[in-house]
């Protein structure tokens, strides 16, 4: 290797140092100290040329070689801290933030007001003991009315319209009592005590008071010595935490196959207090559920022996009611997906 002078050294340095002042970004730092700190460079040759010198020279040239390192190294650390400041700075002048802006408003997702009043129910009926029940919305004929003592043909059917499936015998439920058939049938002959909440569908003309589909609650209670007064009791109850301590309520005798004796429940309109208004259709009442006693043909069906067990049923509406108690003008807002509609709840 070339032996390197004193003066040559000297002139290496500051040449590196004025290199090193144009030195903007962190490659070139690294491609600069590979160059004037590394293996082929002027300070590593002075370094290796110390044997071959003179006892005479060596000193001088072994303190000038590490003063040279010294001040490569430290103007290297300085640089490095100078381009890391830099590059601060910058992410600081991108990442910018005017913390005077107004905040934008944040989306709020909220519970379908009908969500709402089936989750009021679930933890009333709850509170008295009732299990929650799940049953298809597709149903069979023979659960949705023969073994409701509907057999085919039976006029009663007509009071349902249905929607029949392309499949024999297959149809969309048209209410949630075919779902009392499914818990007998999986549980007898225990004792039962459940709600059957659901969507539920008719064949019906579409108006602002009625959908083709809906909400219903069923309630089922099986077991030895159950009574009508039972059932009283607890849709009064229920009424009473549904509708307030005030509440008004009456039953009036009514008809379905599948229960006997049959009723419909009444609470006095919350619209106009009873005086009688467009909602209640002047009758100053409005409907909210039917009910009775399990018919014993239905119990059979279900695998109890109505000789030993009975029971009652009801079934309650969800989508009227709510209608109602938000006074929403129109049944159809519920199941269109506006999110103005939905945003008000
Ligand atoms: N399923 C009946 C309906 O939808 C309501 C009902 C349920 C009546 C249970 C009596 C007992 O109209």
């Amino acid at each position: 290797m070339m032996a390197i002078t004193q003066a040559e050294l000297e002139k290496e340095k500051l040449t590196a140092l004025k290199q090193l002042k144009a030195v903007d970004n962190e490659d070139d730092l690294n491609s600069w100290r590979v160059a004037c700190l590394g293996r082929s460079s002027a300070v590593t040759q002075a370094f290796s040329s110390l044997g071959s010198l003179s006892k005479e020279e060596r000193p001088a040239m072994g303190k000038a070689a590490n003063e040279v390192r010294k001040a490569l190294e430290a103007a290297l650390a300085e640089r490095q801290e100078v381009l890391r400041e830099a590059s601060l700075q910058r992410s600081l002048q991108s990442e910018h933030l005017d913390v005077t802006l107004p905040g934008r408003p944040i989306l709020h997702g909220r519970l379908h007001p009908l969500t709402q009043v089936l989750r009021r129910i679930y933890r009333i009926f709850g509170d008295m003991g009732f299990q929650i029940y799940r049953s298809p919305e597709v149903e069979t004929d023979d659960n949705n009315f023969t073994y409701l003592n509907m057999p085919p043909y039976h006029p009663a059917r007509d009071m349902w319209d249905t929607f029949y499936t392309s499949d024999e015998g297959v149809l969309l439920r048209t209410h949630t009592s075919p779902g009392q058939i499914r818990v007998m049938r999986e549980r007898a002959p225990e004792d039962i005590r459940v709600i059957l909440p659901g969507a539920t569908a008719r064949y019906e003309q579409l108006t602002a008071r009625s959908e083709i589909e809906f909400v219903q609650v069923e309630l089922l209670v099986v077991g030895k010595g159950v009574t009508f007064s039972e059932l009283k009791g607890t849709l009064l109850d229920f009424a009473k935490l549904t509708f307030g301590e005030e509440a008004r309520t009456r039953l009036r005798p009514s008809h379905f196959p599948f229960t006997e004796p049959s009723a419909e429940m009444d609470v006095e309109c919350f619209v106009c207090g009873g005086k009688g208004c467009g909602v209640c259709k002047g009758t100053g009442w409005l409907e909210i559920l039917g009910c009775g006693m399990v018919h014993p043909v239905v119990l059979k069906y279900g695998g109890y022996d109505p000789a030993v067990y009975s029971g009652f049923a009801a079934g309650m509406g969800i989508d009227r009611s709510t209608l109602m108690r938000y006074r929403i003008d129109d049944i159809r807002h519920f199941r269109n997906n506006d999110i103005r509609f939905l945003e008000q709840f």
